[in-house]
């Protein structure tokens, strides 16, 4: 495989960089009144400013020559198409397939899987209903009141995320929980407030075979079979799930089992049957204008030339910084409370998919690929890390992300909010130089040694690049729209850096070794004089010292 960097638009990019890097932002803002019009790209309700990044025009054509020399646009049609571009596991990615609201058919393996996707749509409705009506209840008659969602990863952060996302949305009678970590507080502690006759576990696992998945469900089953008896299991477990056998093995009976397929990839789920705590939240209409705003995404992405493709800017924006700037974080930053879950949804979106060394052909890579995705809502954040985002030594890019209307309209909080959504990019562009932070001091009433001594605290150096979303309102449709924006950008990076964005091999290892520590740790307090042996002195060490303390 010929090395990225050898590649005449990488070298041309990096050319462009060498020249262009000590270029500070204020001086392109001063250079170019049309800044803000040339880099700011809007679709629909969605504006999409990229005029804070450390870009000119030709970097973006040189990156946009990058994009077509890895062959975008063919990856992006085979993607659409259903060809099985996730070629470690053998598999189409057909997330799109889930919000194909055009209903186009899609063939995998020379069969359309649209009927499929609408049939479980239909069956989710058909449920989703019958809960939120009260007409499908507990065992005992109750109404179902609690919904506990169980999983992990993909199966727990993305439906998360959206239910909170759209809380103003939510089912006034009807409360979700997520159990996720295989830590017993989390089940312990949120199974204590809850009525066995009223609450329905969802088990969400693509495999059905995640260690944590089935820890907390077996512990959920325990707890309702000793309050409701055996029966109980199949009017309060519903499954999510691509192996019906081991479904069928947990005792949940296939009838109550929801289905996703093995090109929806566990990251990519939110729109699937995984999406069934955000359906029976909002309810299923809500669900669909969900899938709506991530379909005019997809739509975009797929039809739009590449020079004003949204995602693919972005893409090709967050592949200068990391490989050309030298940008080894990432920041996501909503200025929105209900979206206080989004940074952590991104952080397995990106670092999962985009967390790689090798190629597509198994050849270790040159060039660096995903950077650390962080985040926080503002303005919460901006009083613990935005320190290190102003004035720290390493560089962080940044999203910012904001509605325009808020849903709690209370008072001046939204002005107050959006008023650090506007300042905190500004700032991080502009700085403050020597001179404004001396005069800055001076006003303040400053002078002499005490001045002196205060001045270098208050330089800025700025040239920070950031990118700022701003939409009407966070609704349905709208959070549709920014999830496919950041999954297609994900799409974009893994095609340029020649990586597979949607295998993620590098969990598989700290699994298999917690497999063989388990039977070790058994019993501690019995064995703790035995000291076990076959790992490297500080596992071996830790291990023995856990057996001590559990004494
Ligand atoms: O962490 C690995 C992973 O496979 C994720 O990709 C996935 O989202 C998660 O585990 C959960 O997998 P499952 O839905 O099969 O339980």
């Amino acid at each position: 495989m010929i090395s990225l960097q050898t590649t005449p638009a990488w070298q041309a990019l990096q050319a462009h960089a060498d020249r262009f890097k000590s270029v500070h932002l204020r001086v392109l803002f001063a250079e170019d009144p049309k800044r803000f019009e040339r880099f700011c790209h809007v679709l629909g309700d969605m504006v999409v400013d990229f005029s804070k990044n450390r870009i000119v025009d030709e970097t973006l054509a040189l990156l946009i020559k990058l994009a077509r020399e890895a062959d975008v646009e063919s990856w992006r049609a085979r993607m659409f198409a259903g060809e099985k571009i996730n070629t470690t596991e053998d598999r189409a990615v057909l997330h799109v397939a889930l919000r194909n609201r055009a209903n186009r058919p899609i063939k995998v393996d020379g069969q359309d899987v649209m009927p499929g996707v609408n049939g479980g749509l239909q069956k989710m409705r058909t449920f989703v209903e019958a809960v939120r009506s009260g007409s499908f209840s507990g065992i005992k008659g109750d109404r179902i009141t609690d919904i506990v969602n169980i999983g992990i990863g993909g199966s727990d952060l993305g439906p998360m995320m959206v239910c909170e996302a759209l809380t103003p949305y939510r089912h006034a009678d009807l409360n979700v929980h997520f159990v996720s970590n295989v830590d017993g507080s989390q089940i312990a502690e949120t199974l204590k407030a809850l009525d066995p006759a009223r609450t329905l576990f969802i088990v969400a696992s693509k495999t059905f075979a995640t260690q944590e998945t089935l820890s907390n469900a077996q512990t959920a089953r325990n707890w309702l079979l000793e309050a409701l008896g055996e029966d109980a299991v199949k009017s309060h477990f519903v499954a999510v799930s691509a192996n019906t056998k081991a479904v069928t093995a947990f005792g949940i009976d296939p009838a109550n089992m929801f289905e996703i397929w093995d090109w929806v990839g566990g990251r990519f789920s939110l729109w699937s049957a995984i999406g069934l705590p955000i359906a029976l939240t909002i309810g299923m209409d809500k669900f669909e204008e969900m899938l709506e705003g991530a379909h005019a995404l997809d739509e975009h992405f797929k039809n739009e030339p590449l020079e004003t493709n949204i995602p693919v800017i972005m893409a090709l924006i967050g592949i200068w910084n990391v490989n050309f700037l030298d940008i080894a974080c990432h920041a996501v930053l909503p200025y929105d409370q209900s979206m206080h879950r989004f940074p952590a949804y991104l952080q397995q979106a990106e670092m999962e998919s985009s967390g790689k060394s090798v190629s597509r052909e198994g050849d270790v890579l040159s060039v660096n690929t995903a950077p650390v995705v962080f985040g926080e809502p503002g303005s919460t954040g901006q009083h613990a890390f935005y320190q290190l985002l102003h004035q720290g030594t390493q560089i962080v890019s940044a999203d910012f992300i904001a509605p325009a209307i808020s849903h709690n309209p209370t008072g001046d909080h939204h002005k107050i909010l959006i008023s650090n959504f506007l300042a905190q990019p500004e700032a991080l562009m502009n700085g403050r130089t020597d001179t404004e932070a001396r005069e800055a001091l001076e006003a303040a009433g400053l002078a002499g040694e005490s001045l002196e001594n205060l001045l270098p605290h208050t330089v800025f150096l700025g040239n920070r690049p950031t990118t700022s979303i701003l939409v009407k309102r966070i609704d349905p449709r709208t959070l549709g729209l920014l999830i496919a924006l950041y999954e297609h950008k994900i799409f974009v990076q893994g095609v340029i850096w020649g990586i597979n964005s949607f295998d993620q091999w590098g969990v598989e290892l700290g699994k298999q070794l917690a497999q063989a520590i388990l039977p070790e740790l058994d019993d501690p307090k019995s064995n703790s004089d035995i000291a076990v042996s076959g790992h490297d002195s500080s596992t071996q060490g830790l291990i023995n010292h856990f057996k001590r303390l559990c004494k």
